[in-house]
């Protein structure tokens, strides 16, 4: 009996589009010998462990149906409640131990990335079965073996993919898996439910590729035959399918043809992934065969992961169109497929690429944790500690780290040079010296500048300071935005004012009172934070929630420079609805664009050379932030200083 080599499918990206094919062509294979009644003795005299932390019917009992289809056997631990999990043993050693009884663990588990675990202490191979919110894997291999059975090919199609797409594992890895297959994706969350920010980033980064989001009243109006929407065939054709994160005026002008959707994948609410307090089911999809009947949807077939809860009726399931049993139903064949592969592959060492971003080794005790709180570093801490790479950079005006294990993006403000011990506000200007201090191992992250003064680090010291700005012109500018404003928005009962974290949400509260001093009218005031995604919204004004559909948002930023940070900050707004219109106020324009926005009211415009800072001091962030509540913008140097301190070239 050959010794399954240690091929881990942790993620969708663990296989290779020939690694897919070859896997679809043996379930082809297996799904004949099922219907011939063959025995099959492939898998005879090995052993698979299921170890399921989380409820399950079919990724269960199909890779289990799968094992002893192909001769082998299965021992499995069908609920946390019942292993050793329940006596606090670790994931690590329950999987190494597992390992001595089986040749193949199967896992699934409530935390993102304890997957990755497994497969790293686990000496044989491990296949993701779900873990958290973060991937399902083989059941995408479901879903697209079933999907090119009816479609005869994947690239090109077009798939709308509904319902909970933040916390719906199932959709991230068929997102990843679509985008590689080279299919059109238009996402239709449902409101609140997009599309994570860390799976939008890696498909950017990694594959150049985004899509378009779009609104189930949008949807509707796509399939319903109305000429509003229209695919562009732009280049490349993943870009969308609509340019993504325009506005509709634009996508009304921009296509020539009509689009048909070749697919509907509607997913449940995810209740048992959100905090107590959220799990009733909000307003949610509901599919029925009325989905089906205009002439851009006929074609199209319904899918699901299931198991379904009431977004899919039941009137649809006797519709040759609805293939989410086929789906189901394909979990054997395509799961004997899976170790079938395994054992082709046996002998064969298994060669990957290296991640392009080095990993960041983090002194002792400086290694900062991973901020989602469901990823498996903050649940197994015992043994594990957070890794993280430099997420591929977009942009470089900020500074992200990904967790390599659950794949979240942290957003870090404060850097230090461990060797120097001096601590600075991350800016674009430092991104170059922070890869060198990665690869000198001399990074070190803060939360803020408490943190840093508290583990002994000083501020560097910053090139001459010019004062551009004293607290009575800070006054002024602001409340020459808020004139502006008034003369320029006719209704401001139908305007809200949302500030970008940290300091444009300090002058939106400003602006909000400057309005209601002088109106009467106080627009509805949030604070958004554009690293987080579209869950990054809070209000500020006391209120429950803040609207965006159909209101007139005015961005607040204190500076504009590159653009980059309204672009991020209108499409995470875009994600949470469709305003009426969108306006840019900036207390400071410097005037050096990389994308063509331009903000509509903007208090002083200050030209600056790139390489200088600007820093806009309000006293409310600066007294939230330990520091002596100050207004005050000064322009200063920093890269000189480092350079002549000698800590970084
Ligand atoms: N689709 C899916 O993962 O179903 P189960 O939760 O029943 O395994």
């Amino acid at each position: 009996m050959a010794e399954l080599p240690k091929y881990d499918v942790v993620s969708i990206e663990d296989l290779s589009l020939d690694d897919i094919e070859r896997v679809f062509t043996l379930a082809d294979e297996f799904a004949a010998a099922l219907s011939e009644k063959r025995p099959l003795n492939l898998a005879s005299g090995l052993i698979m462990a299921t170890l399921f932390y989380e409820p399950s019917t079919r990724t269960r009992l199909s890779f289990e149906s799968a094992m002893h289809r192909l001769g082998g056997s299965v021992i499995s631990s069908a609920e946390m409640a019942a292993s050793s999990a329940a006596k606090g043993e670790s994931l690590a050693d329950t999987v190494r131990v597992v390992s001595a009884y089986a040749d193949l663990i199967v896992v699934r588990h409530p935390y993102d990335g304890a997957a990755r675990v497994a497969a790293e202490y686990a000496p044989c191979p491990v296949f993701n079965a779900g873990d958290g919110s973060r991937e399902h894997p083989t059941q995408t291999l479901c879903d697209l073996y079933v999907l090119l059975k009816k479609k005869g090919h994947l690239k090109g199609l077009t798939v709308a993919i509904c319902g909970d797409l933040t916390f719906g594992r199932t959709v991230h890895s068929l997102i990843y898996a679509l985008a590689r297959f080279g299919a059109n994706i238009v996402a239709v969350p449902n409101r609140g439910m997009a599309v994570p920010d860390y799976v939008l980033a890696r498909l950017a980064a990694e594959r150049g590729y985004s899509f378009s989001t779009v609104t189930m009243s949008e949807l509707k109006s796509l399939a319903g035959g109305l000429d509003a929407l229209y695919l562009t065939p732009s280049a490349p054709h993943q870009m969308a399918l609509f340019t993504a994160d325009m506005p509709l005026d634009a996508i009304r002008t921009g296509g020539e043809a009509p689009v048909a959707l070749d697919a509907f994948y509607v997913t449940r609410f995810q209740h048992e992934r959100r905090a107590p307090g959220e799990r009733e089911r909000p307003e949610y999809v509901h599919f029925d065969a009325g989905a089906l009947k205009t002439s851009r949807t006929q074609e199209a077939v319904v899918m699901h992961p299931l198991p379904r809860t009431d977004e899919l009726a039941y009137e649809l399931d006797s519709d040759p169109r609805a293939i989410y049993f086929e789906q189901a139903a394909a979990g054997v064949p395509v799961r004997m497929a899976l170790i079938a592969w395994l054992l082709e592959n046996a002998g064969k060492p298994r060669t990957r690429p290296e991640p392009e971003q080095p990993l960041i080794r983090f002194r002792v005790g400086t290694a900062p944790r991973c901020a989602n709180a469901n990823c498996i570093t903050r649940h197994e801490g015992r043994y594990l500690h957070a890794r993280f790479r430099l997420a591929p950079a977009v942009n470089r005006t900020v500074l992200m780290l990904r967790c390599e294990f659950c794949e979240r993006e942290v957003k870090v403000e404060y850097v230090g040079h461990a060797r120097s011990r001096r601590y600075y506000r991350f800016d674009e200007g430092l991104y170059g010296y922070v890869r060198q201090w990665i690869d000198e191992q001399s990074l070190v992250i803060f939360d803020d500048v408490k943190q840093a003064e508290e583990s002994g680090y000083g501020p560097y010291r910053r090139g001459p300071q010019r004062e551009v700005m004293n607290a009575d012109e800070i006054a002024r500018a602001t409340g020459a935005l808020a004139a502006q404003m008034i003369a320029d928005l006719p209704d401001l009962a139908a305007v809200s004012l949302l500030g970008v974290v940290s300091r444009g949400a300090v002058l939106a509260m400003r602006l909000r009172e400057l309005i209601r001093s002088q109106t009467g009218i106080a627009p509805p005031c949030a604070a958004l934070d554009v690293h987080t995604g579209p869950e990054g919204l809070h209000p500020l004004d006391g209120s429950e929630s803040f609207e965006v559909e159909d209101r007139t948002i005015v961005l607040v930023d204190d500076v504009i420079n590159s653009g980059w940070t309204v672009q991020r900050a209108m499409a995470t707004l875009w994600k949470r609805g469709r305003p009426a219109a969108v306006k840019v106020a900036v207390l400071i324009d410097r005037g050096h664009r990389a994308i063509p926005i331009r903000a509509n009211y903007v208090g002083k415009n200050i030209p600056t050379a790139r390489a200088e800072r600007v820093m806009v001091r309000l006293g409310e962030h600066e007294a939230a932030a330990g520091q002596k509540p100050i207004d005050r913008v000064v322009i200063y140097s920093l890269v000189e200083t480092l350079k002549q301190s000698g800590e970084a070239g």
